[in-house]
C-alpha cells in the first residue's frame, strides 16, 4: 500500500531536492556560523542569509531585507510580537479564528493586565472587516489575524483589514502560517506592520526556521523579548538597536537557512501564482468529489475563492479520530484530526469539542491521490 500525505497544513512534504541538497551542503562543506568569522566560509554562509532575506522581502513585497527577521519558527515570531509590543493596559484584537500560537500568549499577558477580543466570524470562518471598527477601543494597540485559517481553509480579506487599521493607525499583524509560499501575501498592500510566518509550511523548507518581516516604525518601537551575542557591536553589553540584529541573538540555524533559501529560491522560480493554482486545481476536484458523499460536514466553505487547500471533514457516522486512523491503516492516507491547536477556530465553525479530520494536499500531490482520499472518506461515511 502507497501513503498518501495529506497533512501539508501541519508541515509540507516532500519538500524539493533542492531543500535537502543546500542543507547537506552547508553541514558537510560549509560549517561555519553567520556574522562571527572573516574566512571565507563564514562570508559564504552570511551571504547564503543575505540571499534568504532578500528573496522574502521579493516573495511578500517588502523593501528593506534588514528588517527581515529569521526566527525559530512561527510560533516564536507570533511570540516576539505580542510580548515584545503589549504592555498591561493595551488592548489587543483578534480574529475568532486563530491559533493558538496567538491565543496562548495572550492569555499569558492578560494576567499581567492586557486585554483582548475576538472579531467574531461566521460559520464559514469569514471576518468581516465592517465589524472591526465598532470593536476599536481607546487603547487598542494591535489586531492580530490568522491570514488562512489552518482548519477550513479560509482566507481573510487582509487587504480591508489593512485599510481600517490604518485608518486608526493599528499595527496590523499577520499570521501566514497557512498562506506564505502558496497565496499572495503583500506586506505593503496589506499595510502590515509584521508578517510572520513558518519556513516548513507552504515555503517548503525546514521546520525550526521562520521568518518575520516587521516595517520600519514597528521594529523601532518593539521590544526583543531575547537580547544576547550578535556578533556585532561587541565592545558593548547592551543590545544593538540595529536591525536586524537587535532581534537575531545567538547563533541561528544555519542549516535551516541554507534549506529555507532554497526553497525560497524554488518558490520564486515556479511563482506563487503557479502555485495557488496547482492548490486550487486539487482543491476543486476534492471538494467536487465530496459533494455527493453522504455522513460528512465539510467545516468552512464550498467555495472555491478566498480558500486555501485545507479541507476539513466532521464524519457523522464514526468517531473523527477512528476515521483517521482507518484512513491510515486501511488506506495509507495520512491526515490530522482533532482540534488542530485551534479550539477558538473549531468553536466558531462549529466543531467544538469533536474536532475535524482534516486534509491538505501540497504542491506534489496528485489527482489520483485526492481521488484516493475522497473513495476511502465516501467508504469510511458509509459506517
Ligand atoms: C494558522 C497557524 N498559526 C500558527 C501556527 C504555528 O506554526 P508553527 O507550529 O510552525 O510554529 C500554525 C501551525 O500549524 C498555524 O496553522
Amino acid at each position: 500500500m502507497n501513503t498518501i500525505y495529506l497533512d501539508n497544513g501541519a508541515t509540507s512534504f516532500p519538500k524539493p531536492p533542492a531543500v535537502a541538497q543546500a542543507m547537506f551542503q552547508y553541514l558537510t562543506e560549509v560549517g561555519a556560523s553567520i556574522n562571527r568569522g572573516v574566512y571565507g566560509s563564514a562570508q559564504a554562509a552570511g551571504m547564503t542569509t543575505l540571499m534568504l532575506r532578500e528573496g522574502l522581502c521579493r516573495l511578500f513585497n517588502h523593501d528593506d531585507p534588514t528588517h527581515c527577521i529569521l526566527t525559530g519558527g512561527n510560533t516564536l515570531g507570533l511570540n516576539m510580537v505580542l510580548r515584545g509590543w503589549l504592555r498591561p493596559g493595551d488592548h489587543c484584537l483578534v480574529s475568532s479564528m486563530e491559533h493558538n500560537a496567538v491565543m496562548r500568549p495572550l492569555h499569558d499577558l492578560a494576567e499581567q493586565g492586557v486585554t483582548f477580543d475576538r472579531i467574531p466570524c461566521d460559520r464559514t470562518g469569514r471576518l468581516n472587516p465592517a465589524d472591526i471598527p465598532a470593536m476599536i477601543k481607546p487603547n487598542t494597540c494591535l489586531l492580530v489575524m490568522a491570514h488562512g485559517s489552518n482548519v477550513s481553509g479560509t482566507v481573510q480579506d487582509a487587504v480591508a483589514v489593512g485599510a481600517i487599521c490604518r485608518e486608526y493607525s493599528i499595527p496590523f499583524v499577520l499570521d501566514a502560517a497557512q498562506t506564505a509560499g502558496h497565496y499572495p501575501v503583500d506586506f505593503k498592500a496589506m499595510n502590515l506592520s509584521a508578517l510572520s510566518m513558518p519556513g516548513h509550511k507552504g515555503l517548503m523548507g525546514p521546520s525550526g526556521i521562520g521568518a518575520l518581516l516587521l516595517s520600519r516604525d514597528f521594529a523601532q518601537n518593539l521590544t526583543p523579548i531575547a537580547t544576547g551575542g550578535t556578533g556585532s557591536a561587541s565592545d558593548s553589553e547592551a543590545q544593538p538597536n540595529y536591525m536586524p540584529d537587535k532581534f537575531e541573538s545567538g547563533t541561528p540555524n544555519v542549516p535551516g537557512i541554507y534549506g529555507l533559501q532554497a526553497a525560497v529560491d524554488f518558490i520564486l522560480s515556479t511563482g506563487v501564482d503557479a502555485m495557488q493554482r496547482r492548490e486550487q486545481e486539487l482543491t476543486k476536484r476534492f471538494l467536487d468529489g465530496l459533494r455527493d458523499v453522504k455522513g460528512i460536514r465539510l467545516a468552512g466553505s464550498w467555495e472555491l475563492e478566498n480558500r486555501v487547500g485545507v479541507i476539513s471533514i466532521d464524519f457523522e457516522t464514526i468517531d473523527n479520530a477512528e476515521a483517521a486512523y482507518q484512513l491510515e491503516q486501511d488506506y495509507g492516507i495520512l491526515t490530522r484530526c482533532g482540534l488542530h491547536c485551534a479550539p477558538a477556530a473549531h468553536k466558531t465553525l462549529g466543531t467544538f469539542p469533536q474536532g475535524t479530520v482534516r486534509f491538505s494536499p501540497g504542491h506534489y500531490t496528485t489527482e489520483e491521490e485526492i481521488d484516493a482520499a475522497v473513495k476511502a472518506i465516501a467508504e469510511l461515511a458509509q459506517g
